[in-house]
């Protein structure tokens, strides 16, 4: 019970990794606001932290992390039941993949909306209360795409290059308030995303949710005294990042 009385807001909890960084989070006893689009996902994601029975607290608020006012009343909303948000984890994203000159603006605009304009939404919706607490932390779900490029995800490529620089610069310029800034980056992992976004990619040697919210446990009970900035996870078979 790690993270008992602490509370975070983790998005894109509906499925896929989010909803396994949610159970985790609630099996160490954080109180937790989640939210997605898909109703019946965040409801189902609810009822299983509930089934934990770790008396956890927990909400779920539909919400496009797109839109700037859905945003800030979710996490008003969440300030409201808990006091506080000690830890917001920025997990909604969205990959769909083809050749650059195949590509529409709308295309561009929407993975750059979900992947990263949403951060800044909700960074800029958390952290006046967390600065004026001195106390927080932020982790920014990422990809191995923000650290090489790969073949047909220019859009996705971009957004993730672009959340990794904004981890970096956040945790420079938070460091004073005491709040710890990271981004994990995952290789691949067998969720929807992967299964819509390359469905003839074999998935046998992909990592599972639960890997990749083993990771993000670890930075969310890390020891004050130190951090790490950007966190690559790679399949076992694939090979080292230089
Ligand atoms: N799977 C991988 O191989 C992999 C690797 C590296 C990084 N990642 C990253 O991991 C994160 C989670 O991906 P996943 O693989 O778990 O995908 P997923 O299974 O498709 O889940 C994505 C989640 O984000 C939510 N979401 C999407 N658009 C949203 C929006 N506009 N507003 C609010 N919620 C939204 C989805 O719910 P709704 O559609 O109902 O809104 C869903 O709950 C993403 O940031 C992704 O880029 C994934």
């Amino acid at each position: 019970m790690f993270l008992r009385g602490k509370s975070a807001l983790v998005t894109g909890a509906g499925r896929g990794i989010g909803r396994a960084i949610a159970m985790a989070f609630a099996e160490a006893g954080c109180d937790l606001c989640i939210c997605s689009r898909t109703k019946t996902e965040l409801e189902a994601t609810r009822e299983a932290i509930l089934a934990l029975r770790t008396s956890t607290r927990v909400i779920a608020i539909p919400c496009d992390v797109a839109d700037a006012d859905q945003v800030r009343r979710v996490v008003a909303q969440a300030q409201a039941e808990f006091g506080k948000i000690d830890i917001l984890v920025n997990n909604a994203g969205y990959a769909a993949f083809k050749p650059f000159w195949e590509m529409d603006f709308a295309a561009w605009q929407k993975t750059l909306d979900v992947n990263l304009n949403s951060m800044f939404h909700c960074i800029q919706a958390v952290l006046p209360d967390m600065m004026e607490r001195r106390s927080g932390r932020i982790i920014n779900v990422s990809s191995v795409t923000g650290l090489k490029p790969i073949e047909n995800q220019s859009a996705y490529c971009a957004a993730k290059h672009a959340v990794n620089g904004l981890t970096k610069s956040l945790a420079l310029e938070l460091r004073d308030y005491q709040i710890a800034v990271h981004a994990l980056c995952p290789g691949g992992v067998a969720t929807r995303m992967t299964e819509e976004a390359m469905p003839d990619r074999d998935k046998a040697d992909f990592m599972q949710p639960e890997d990749i919210a083993h990771a993000a446990l670890f930075l969310a009970t890390m020891s004050p005294q130190m951090t790490t900035d950007i966190l690559p996870l790679r399949r076992f078979a694939s090979t080292p990042l230089g």
